[in-house]
């Protein structure tokens, strides 16, 4: 292969290697449970207009912005803002996503670990039979239980952790770039699937159809949310896994290619899933365990459907781990790059740290299930933390710092490979990062949280 990188520092190593790492870590359980759970809570097609409309405005800017920091400085999310604003409070952004990494990743884990569980349900035919009450009463207590949950989800973080530690190329590269075009075929037939269930088509007119009626401030505060966490913006991943880009690397191809990837998965998830909860005769707000109750029931119904259950519950828990990668990886430079740490060293620690969180996330709907925070789990907790409050401000506060503080001249080297690639749409994006993204971000989380 093609050695784009060479010299000291690990870097990722061919196109497709880098558009595909960026790829697996924005798409993960974020468009495949959470995607159809967050807009069956939100009452369908209008969230998803709003969604979509906040992918293109605000995320896709955001997201170049972490790859512009993060290619120009080579450095991890802290180290590469402070090197390129020194001595100011701007490396803050860097601390917030350290953060929201160990947020993210208890709960991530959480549901991360069900996935794996479920990959060892459909190995040992544990669906059979069952019909749509059945599957929903084994979902809950195993969710409720203790033992099974956390032991998944300490072999999920041990998986994250060994990934991490064998390093960039052979780790992240590798894993991401062979998986993700199976994970896709396989929603394509479960979409066909669930089309061609009776009653498919009120599924259908609940995703697509708007309804202007459910929207509200706290709605579309989730739907930025929703945007953000998805193309895993706001915290850093991207600017980590912007420092590991060669020079060579299309900055604005990249992220415009990773966001459609990304939107275009949520949206199969959704036609996925939709149809099947109508034709099930279940409800869209079923909550955090939407996919594991709902999809059972369609492997159930489809021809060879005991090696689709297999194939999907594998390859969603692959797509987890080059997310969860990504996330992981912030903390791992940090550690590993600011404290001089070794690599196995910085990991370890991370891992154990993000374990010690995750149990109690784990058992937010078990032995914890009467701590309750302004009327949520713990669960619901650091996810609304995270995706509502941690990644909303560290996006705003990125575009704030491409936008106004990094000189005109460095955003176009970075967008034009230091003048080979022709500026494209410049002025529309520095317009989007200085003025619509950050106002707009503003304004939805000062009225999502009831502050304005
Ligand atoms: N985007 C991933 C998903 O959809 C999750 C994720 C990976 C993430 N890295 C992130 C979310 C960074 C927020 C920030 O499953």
């Amino acid at each position: 292969m093609e050695q784009i990188n060479p010299g000291k520092r690990d870097g990722f190593t061919s196109k497709f290697g880098i558009v595909a790492a960026a790829a697996g870590s924005a798409i993960g359980l974020g468009n495949i449970w959470r995607f159809p759970y967050v807009v069956g809570e939100s009452g369908g097609g209008a969230f998803l207009l709003v969604y979509l409309s906040f992918i293109l405005l605000l995320g896709i800017p955001v997201m170049l912005s972490e790859f512009i920091i993060g290619r120009k400085a080579k450095k991890n999310a802290y180290g590469a803002i402070k090197s390129i604003a020194p001595g100011t409070w701007w490396p803050v952004i860097g601390i917030m996503g350290i953060v929201a990494a160990f947020v993210i990743l208890a709960f991530y884990s959480t549901i991360a670990g069900w996935t794996l569980h479920y990959v060892y349900l459909s190995i040992s035919n544990g669906f059979k039979g069952q019909d749509a009450q059945a599957l929903e009463n084994l979902f809950g207590s195993f969710m409720s239980s203790a033992t099974m949950p956390l032991f998944w989800q300490m072999v999920f973080l041990i998986l994250t952790a060994g990934i991490i530690i064998a390093g960039v190329k052979k780790g992240i590269e590798k894993y991401s770039k062979i998986l993700m075009p199976f994970l896709l075929l396989l929603l394509i037939s479960l979409c066909i699937r669930a089309l061609t269930l009776p009653g498919a088509m009120d599924g259908l007119v609940f995703l697509f159809k708007p309804d202007f009626s459910m929207i509200n401030p706290q709605v579309i505060l989730s739907a930025l949310g929703q945007a953000a966490f998805s193309l895993s913006i706001g915290m850093g991943a991207l600017i980590t896994y912007g420092s590991y880009f060669p020079k060579s690397t299309n900055l604005s191809n990249t992220a415009f290619e990773v966001s459609l990837a990304d939107v275009l998965i949520a949206i199969l998830a959704g036609v996925a899933i939709f149809p099947a909860v109508f034709a099930l005769g279940m409800q869209p707000d079923g909550g955090v365990g939407l996919i594991f109750m709902v999809l059972p029931n369609v492997f159930q119904q489809m021809p060879g459907g005991y090696i689709v259950a297999i194939a999907f519950f594998v390859l969603l828990s692959i797509a987890a781990l080059t997310s969860s990668i990504s996330i992981m990886e912030v903390v791992v430079a940090f550690l590993t790059e600011e404290f001089n740490l070794k690599r196995k060293h910085a990991t370890v620690i991370t891992l154990i740290a993000a374990a010690f969180v995750g149990v109690f996330c784990t058992l937010s709907w078990g032995t914890f299930e009467h701590v309750s925070i302004a009327g949520r789990n713990i669960f619901d907790t650091l996810d609304f933390t995270a995706s509502s409050i941690l990644l909303p401000l560290g996006g705003l506060l990125i575009v704030l710092f491409t936008g106004w503080y990094m000189v005109k001249g460095e955003i176009e080297e970075e967008l034009t490979n230091q003048g080979v690639l022709k500026l494209k749409l410049f002025r529309v994006f520095m317009f989007l990062i200085r003025f619509v993204a950050p106002v707009a971000i503003a304004v939805v989380f000062l009225n999502g949280i009831g502050l304005f």
